[in-house]
């Protein structure tokens, strides 16, 4: 099997990189952290993000961008949103014509028309074979083998097919599903959903309040995946109500702590801080709100969180807009 090169050494991309070299595939994992990278080949594991388990010597660790990409022609991307376009740039001129790429990475890119696949057809070409994996994963759980079934999603059925042969293992599964941009949109709007379940928690609102702001905040979801081109089915996904409920239902996500910060009473600026590593859902907010405008769609929920962080609504009446029929 040809090597795989994995950009981005934090939580995600280490647990998919550990699941590809369990499998046999030749991983190679590099970080634009020089200090990470030091102590992941020394340590041969990922302390820095509490990830104890052992590389398999299949998986190997480089320094620079140059020797990681050299021979390379399949690629996976697991950075955050906000550096994807960069990366893409940054590794275009690296890489062969035939270049295969995936990514991991969730969220909209920080500029229009921020759906992912795009920047990466304008960088590289429209026919770049590109996937998608996405769905309900927490990395430490993958990491420590814990079964798992996310969403794989692509335009070549070749890349989809060599992809499935890498990851696929007993306990960690891949569930085709064709639906690019529609699983996309699934990945901003379930951290915006973790948010919103996050302040109705933290406001000390219960079960029966978190689940009918779900279910309306899935409805609108559905909506705006028909706006964007997307399938309607996508909703019922692993990436789309999978991923929603376990982001909105387990404090391992950082989306939903930082909406329980706030719904204490916190502030923003400090949840952020506190919460250390982006806030995927914060950062898109606003885009996906232009996104609605664009397609002229009411969607109360987004709508009142959107109004929140940038239109003084208080937290009183959007949590009266969550339970609002
Ligand atoms: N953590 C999870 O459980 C999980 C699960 C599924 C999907 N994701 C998604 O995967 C993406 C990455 O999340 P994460 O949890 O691994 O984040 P993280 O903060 O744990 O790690 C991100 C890593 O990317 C590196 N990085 C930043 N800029 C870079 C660049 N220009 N080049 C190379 N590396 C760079 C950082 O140094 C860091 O090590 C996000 O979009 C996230 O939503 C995360």
């Amino acid at each position: 099997m040809t090597p795989i090169a994995v950009i981005g050494a934090g939580s995600w991309g280490t647990a998919l990189a550990l699941v590809l070299a369990r499998n046999g595939s030749p991983t190679r994992l590099w970080d634009i952290n020089e200090s990470l990278v030091a102590s992941l080949k020394k340590d041969r594991c990922n302390l820095a993000y509490d990830i104890p388990e052992k590389f398999p010597d299949s998986l190997e660790v480089f320094e620079s961008l140059e020797s990681l990409l050299a021979d390379v022609q399949d690629v996976l991307i697991v950075v955050p949103s906000h550096v994807f376009v960069r990366v893409c740039q940054t590794i275009q001129p690296l890489l062969p014509a035939n270049v295969r790429l995936a990514w991991a990475t969730k969220g909209f890119a920080p500029t229009p028309p921020y759906f992912l696949d795009y920047f990466v057809g304008e960088i590289f070409s429209k026919d770049t074979p590109m996937a998608l994996l996405c769905g309900p994963s927490f990395a430490k759980e993958v990491a420590a083998e814990q079964p798992t079934a996310i969403n794989l999603t692509g335009n070549n059925e070749a890349f989809i097919e060599s992809l499935l042969k890498r990851f696929v293992c007993r306990n960690f599964r891949l569930q085709r599903r064709a639906d690019l941009v529609g699983i996309q949109l699934c990945t901003v709007t379930k951290n915006i959903l973790a948010i919103a379940a996050g302040i109705c928690d933290g406001l000390g609102y219960a079960a029966n309040t978190r689940s009918a702001m779900l279910a309306k905040g899935l409805q609108e979801t559905q909506r705006l995946i028909l706006a964007v081109g997307g399938k309607a089915d996508t909703i019922l996904s692993l990436a789309g109500v999978g991923d929603t409920i376990l982001t909105c239902t387990d404090n391992q996500s950082r989306n939903r702590r930082f909406g329980l910060a706030l719904g204490r009473g916190g502030h923003i600026v400090q949840a952020k801080k506190d919460i250390g590593q982006a806030v995927e859902g914060y950062d898109n907010v606003k885009q996906l709100q232009e996104i609605a405008n664009q397609h002229q769609l009411i969607l109360p929920i987004f709508n009142g969180m959107y109004r929140y962080f940038y239109a003084d609504l208080s937290l009183e009446k959007l949590a009266d807009i969550f339970i609002s029929v």
